[in-house]
């Protein structure tokens, strides 16, 4: 099949492409990068040693899109690109929903003008907005606590309308817990733009020393250290549930949880970080973060039983593929 990603060489987008390649799909990537890096396309072609296209447009350019028609007849399209910082959402609400609104709003048109059945969305936990876990699919969704989650409750009614209206349009929503870690290879993972918003990226950042200490953001909630807990999830192991969607030809609309089912605290990633990469995390507990829920991690039982899929790596994989990552980032 000829799939179509965007932001394709982004963090998860690329990761997926690795995979797509890996199942000898053929892949046309483009990217504005906002957030990526152009070199990433080699290193994802040293990885798999099979090629794809990358063709730098912006999903928010609809003219763009269309100028892809003159020579691509897809199957799919995987739609990554978008802003993801939840505190510049905060401070940029206009920014986030101009362009992760109007890129989906483009991408969907394009495949319904040029007859691309299947359109899978890279969804997030945080429309569950402040419910309570494990979170599961049939759960009413919430008010998110930010703009950023906002464009992700938004753009999924929007695909959940646009196939409701066009029954060859088949979307997937997949809703992302916590993506951490990095190809085994050490060859791409996660880029944070200036000071990382997540956890993981912040204290890979301390271990080589960018860093000189982790802030733990409140150690009040009600978990087992009182630290937040989350339901991290390896990217390769998120890049296979896309693959395994794709595969499995999902027809209506279907959303999926894509995470472990298991929580692990603040407290317990930094030990596990400490204990596999034989590294001191320094750390010092200060206030919660506004927006924070307390706990967060999924119900996986959807995603299992009709996709076939589940996570396998652990949380030894994720601490240990982040960091052999990070040495390598000059
Ligand atoms: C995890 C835990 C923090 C940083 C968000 C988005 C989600 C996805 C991932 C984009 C929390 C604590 C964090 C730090 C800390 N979006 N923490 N010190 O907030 O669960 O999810 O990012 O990719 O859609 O909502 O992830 O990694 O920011 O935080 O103590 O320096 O780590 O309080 O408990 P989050 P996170």
């Amino acid at each position: 099949m000829k799939i179509l990603v965007s932001g394709g060489l982004g963090y998860i987008g690329s990761h997926t492409v690795v995979e797509l390649l890996n199942r000898n799909q053929e892949v046309v990537i483009i990217d504005n990068l906002y957030n990526s890096q152009e070199e990433t396309h080699q290193k994802v072609k040293s990885i798999t040693s099979k090629d794809s296209l990358f063709i730098n447009i912006d999903a928010t350019n609809f003219d763009g899109l269309m100028s892809l028609n003159e020579k691509h007849s897809f199957d799919a399209i995987i739609h990554f690109a978008g802003y993801k910082a939840v505190g510049e959402s905060v401070a940029k609400p206009l920014m986030y929903y101009h362009n992760n609104l109007l890129s989906t709003i483009n991408l969907a048109r394009f495949a319904n003008e040029c007859n691309i059945p299947r359109f899978i969305f890279s969804s997030s936990a945080t429309v569950y907005g402040e419910g309570v876990s494990p979170f599961n699919e049939e759960m009413p969704l919430l008010k998110t606590t930010n703009p950023y989650g906002e464009t992700k409750a938004m753009n999924e009614r929007i695909l959940i309308d646009a196939a409701k209206a066009n029954k060859n349009f088949n979307v997937t929503l997949l809703r992302y817990f916590n993506p951490v870690g990095a190809h085994r290879s050490g060859l791409i993972g996660e880029v944070p733009n200036g000071v990382p918003n997540n956890l993981m990226p912040y204290v890979t950042q301390v271990a080589k020393g960018k860093r000189e200490k982790l802030f733990v953001y409140g150690n009040d909630y009600d978990t087992v250290d009182g630290t937040g807990l989350r339901d991290y999830i390896h990217v390769v192991d998120l890049a296979k549930g896309h693959v395994q969607t794709l595969e499995s030809k999902q027809e209506g609309i279907n959303i999926y949880n894509l995470g472990t089912g298991k929580g692990t605290s603040v407290l317990e990633l930094v030990h596990a970080f400490e204990k596999e990469n034989k590294i001191e995390i320094p750390y010092e507990i200060v206030d919660r973060r506004p927006g924070d829920i307390a706990v967060s991690y999924a119900d996986v039982s959807k995603a299992k039983k009709e996709l076939n899929w589940e996570a396998k790596l652990t949380i030894e994989d994720m601490v240990r593929d982040a960091w052999n990552f990070e040495k390598n980032i000059k």
